[in-house]
């Protein structure tokens, strides 16, 4: 009797007090989200498989249903000969709202390392739609002039747009670890820079955690720029950091309660690889953080292969002296208290070891 009491309660507790990660499972990496009044729009990568770019919508940040992809037909992506681990790297999903017009910006790589190690870095691409819900009206692609990828668009309050992405830096600066954030200001008519591309920021890790800063989303919080970055490459030391400055001209200054998400402090937890994070506001002021991150079947000090890629997460968020902390700072875990769970399927199991199934197993007791 104890026994059930604890079981229908914990049952209780997982139903309606807390929602379950990732929020969307599989091959869903680089979430990047909006919110237009009720909706909620998430966009991810694809890299080689077409169409390219599905389009989440959701009501409530925890059931969401593919309305389409952002890149449908040959004339907004054609992989014809794009190798493994090319093709359509992170997108940014951006509404502007003076226009009522969405954007989806990416960049497609035909070839990632080439025989000579040297992965060039293409001009990113954007198309747009106003009517989201309908896959067809995306629009063709419209080219950059700035290269580099992980390319995120910003859109000011007095009307410039600016566009940043990531670039080996080295070129520049020695210290760049690699890669580093660049910027200009866009004609999002046209695409074409306005202004010079400009070395913007670099990662402040050590040379060696290793020192990357990619996947950059700009953000404006009461008058205050915020810059968010995936840092440190995106394996287990993969996390998110937080910088602010009054000025796009910098400087940077650097949360103190960086990093945002990183489970990488304890290589055996089930969850690794949190980063390349966005940020969204919902209709009751309350905040939540999107990110990728990996379950390792074997994640003992991360040998373990993540088999099922990198998946979609979600974490609230809270504000502290002006900084966002995802989690109340704590690692993030498959539950999280606030939100609702929603049913989720028996887990079926075979183990192969006769000639017949052996029927379902729930390994959750749920
Ligand atoms: C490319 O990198 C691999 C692995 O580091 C190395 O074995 C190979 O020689 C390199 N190729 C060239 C053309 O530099
Ligand atoms: C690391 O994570 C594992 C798996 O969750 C846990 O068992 C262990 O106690 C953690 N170690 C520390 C030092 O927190
Ligand atoms: C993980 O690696 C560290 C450093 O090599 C070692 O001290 C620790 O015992 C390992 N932990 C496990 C659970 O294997
Ligand atoms: C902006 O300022 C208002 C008023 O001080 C405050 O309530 C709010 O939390 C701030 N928002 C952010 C994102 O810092």
């Amino acid at each position: 009797m104890w026994k059930l009491a604890t079981l229908l309660s914990t049952l209780l507790i997982s139903v309606s007090d807390a929602f379950r990660n990732p929020i969307i499972p599989g091959f869903n990496p680089d979430p990047s989200i909006i919110r237009v009044k009720d909706d909620y729009f998430l966009v991810t990568s694809t890299f080689e498989f077409f169409p390219g770019v599905p389009v989440y919508h959701s009501k409530d940040l925890i059931d969401w249903t593919c309305i389409g992809h952002a890149l449908n037909r040959p004339s907004q992506l054609n992989l014809r000969g794009t190798a493994p681990s090319g093709g359509i790297f992170a997108p940014t999903l951006r509404y502007h709202e003076a226009s009522k017009t969405f954007y989806m910006i990416t960049t497609w790589f035909d070839v990632i390392s080439p025989p000579d190690n040297t992965t060039g870095t293409p001009r990113s691409m954007y198309v747009s739609t106003k009517d989201i819900l309908d896959e067809d009206s995306w629009s063709d692609p419209v080219y950059v002039d700035q290269w580099g990828f992980d390319p995120d668009l910003f859109f000011d309050t007095d009307g410039k747009t600016y566009l940043t992405t990531t670039m080996g830096s080295g070129f520049i600066d020695p210290d760049s670890g690699y890669f580093a954030i660049w910027i200009t200001e866009i004609d999002i008519k046209t695409g074409n820079s306005l202004t010079e591309s400009r070395y913007f920021y670099r990662s402040e890790l050590p040379i060696n955690t290793p020192r990357l800063a990619e996947g950059s989303h700009l953000y404006k919080f009461n008058g205050t720029y915020y810059l968010l970055t995936a840092e440190a490459g995106t394996e287990v030391q993969h996390r998110a950091m937080w910088h602010r400055s009054k000025s796009l001209h910098g400087p940077w200054e650097s949360s103190p309660y960086n990093p945002f998400v990183f489970n990488g402090r304890n290589l055996s937890q089930p969850i690794l690889s949190t980063g390349h994070a966005d940020i969204v506001q919902a209709p009751n002021g309350d905040w939540y953080t999107v990110f990728l991150a990996t379950r390792p079947q074997n994640p003992t000090n991360s040998s373990g292969v993540p088999q099922l890629g990198r998946e979609t997460f979600l974490a609230p968020v809270t504000w502290k002296d002006g900084w966002p902390i995802a989690n109340g700072g704590k690692d993030i875990t498959f539950e999280i208290p606030g939100l609702h769970n929603k049913p989720r399927p028996k887990v079926w199991q075979d183990h192969f070891w006769n000639g017949e199934y052996n029927g379902f197993a729930d390994r959750r007791g749920g």
